[in-house]
C-alpha cells in the first residue's frame, strides 16, 4: 500500500529547506495540502479505490514543486516573468531526481510517466488531444483540483492587493473588453490575449469555474462558496464594490456559472444578451496562472 504519510513527511523535508516564514512559501504548502485533498475526493467520485486513488492525491502533492525553488530563484509566481512552474517542477522531480526522495511503493505501474506528463500540464490552458485515456483523467482531475482551490486563494487576497488599488479608483478605460464578455458567454476561460484591464482578470479567475470537468468538482466549488465571494457585488460593509457597469457584469457571470455548472446551457437567458465581439481561441502554449 502506498505509504502517505511518508510521502508528507517527503514533501515536508523537502519544503521545510525553503523559508517557512515567507508568506509565498506558505501559501504553497497550504495549497499543496488542499489540492492533495481535493484530488483524492474527485478521484473517489469517480469511483477510483486503491492505488489509482493514491496516485490522484499523489499527483496533488507534487504538482506545484516547481514553486518553492522558482520563488527562491526569481522571488516570483509570476511564470511569464520566471520560468513555467509546471515545466521547472517536472524536471526537477523526473530530470533532477527529486523524485527518488519520495516513496513509490503501492503507485500503479506507469506511475512515473504519467504523473510527470499530468505535472506538466496541470498550468497549460488546454490539454492535448493526443493525449492518452488514462493520463488524461488523471491530468483533468488535478487541474480541477488545482481551480478548485486557486478560487479559495484568490478570493482570499484582499480586493485592493489583488487589483493593485481600490476597486472604485478604476477609471473608464479599465472597463470591461467585449471579447472577455463574450468568453463568459461561451462558457469559456478568458485566453491572456484579450484581457486589457484589470477588470477582466478580475472576470477571467470566475471564468476558469466553466472548464471545471468533473461534477464532484462543480459541486465543491459551489459548496466552498469562494467564487461567490471572488465575484461578489458588495464589501464586508454592504458597499457596492464596482460601478454600475462592473456589477451588471459579474451579475452576468454569476448567472451564466449557474447555468453552466447545472447543464443548462440550452436553456433561456433571463436578460442581457451576448455581445457581438467572439471569444478568441487560446494560443499554443498559453498558461493558466
Ligand atoms: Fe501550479
Amino acid at each position: 500500500m502506498f505509504d502517505r504519510e511518508a510521502a508528507v513527511n517527503a514533501f515536508r523535508a523537502y519544503t521545510a529547506g525553503y523559508d517557512p516564514e515567507n508568506p509565498m512559501i506558505r501559501l504553497k504548502i497550504v495549497h499543496t495540502f488542499r489540492v492533495a485533498g481535493l484530488c483524492g475526493r474527485i478521484a473517489g467520485s469517480l469511483g477510483m479505490t486503491g492505488a489509482p486513488l493514491d496516485l490522484a492525491w499523489f499527483l496533488g502533492l507534487l504538482h506545484d514543486i516547481g514553486r518553492f525553488e522558482q520563488v527562491r530563484r526569481y522571488g516570483t509566481f509570476f511564470d511569464a516573468k520566471s520560468v513555467d512552474h509546471a515545466e521547472f517542477g517536472a524536471d526537477l522531480l523526473f530530470r533532477e531526481g527529486l523524485i527518488g526522495r519520495f516513496p513509490a511503493e503501492g503507485l500503479p505501474e506507469g506511475w512515473p510517466e504519467l504523473s510527470e506528463t499530468a505535472i506538466r500540464l496541470h498550468n497549460k490552458l488546454t490539454l492535448p488531444e493526443d493525449l492518452d485515456p488514462k493520463t488524461r483523467v488523471f491530468a483533468e482531475i488535478l487541474r480541477d483540483a488545482d481551480k478548485v482551490d486557486i478560487f479559495r486563494v484568490v478570493a482570499e487576497i484582499p480586493l485592493e492587493e489583488r487589483l493593485g488599488k481600490s476597486a472604485a479608483d478604476l477609471t473608464a478605460e479599465e472597463d470591461l473588453t467585449p471579447e472577455v464578455m463574450a468568453c463568459v458567454y461561451g462558457h469559456r476561460c478568458v485566453p491572456r490575449a484579450v484581457r486589457r484591464t484589470r477588470f477582466d482578470n478580475h472576470i477571467s479567475h470566475g471564468c476558469m469555474a466553466f472548464e471545471l470537468v468533473f461534477d464532484e468538482s462543480r459541486r465543491i466549488a459551489a459548496e466552498q462558496g469562494f467564487l461567490d465571494r471572488l465575484l461578489a457585488e458588495k464589501d464586508e460593509n454592504g458597499k457596492p464594490i464596482w460601478n454600475g457597469k462592473e456589477t451588471e457584469a459579474l451579475r452576468t457571470l454569476r448567472q451564466e456559472l449557474r447555468r453552466s455548472f447545472e447543464g443548462s446551457k440550452d436553456t433561456e437567458r433571463k436578460d442581457s444578451e451576448p455581445p457581438a465581439a467572439e471569444c478568441p481561441a487560446a494560443e499554443k502554449k498559453e498558461n493558466n496562472e
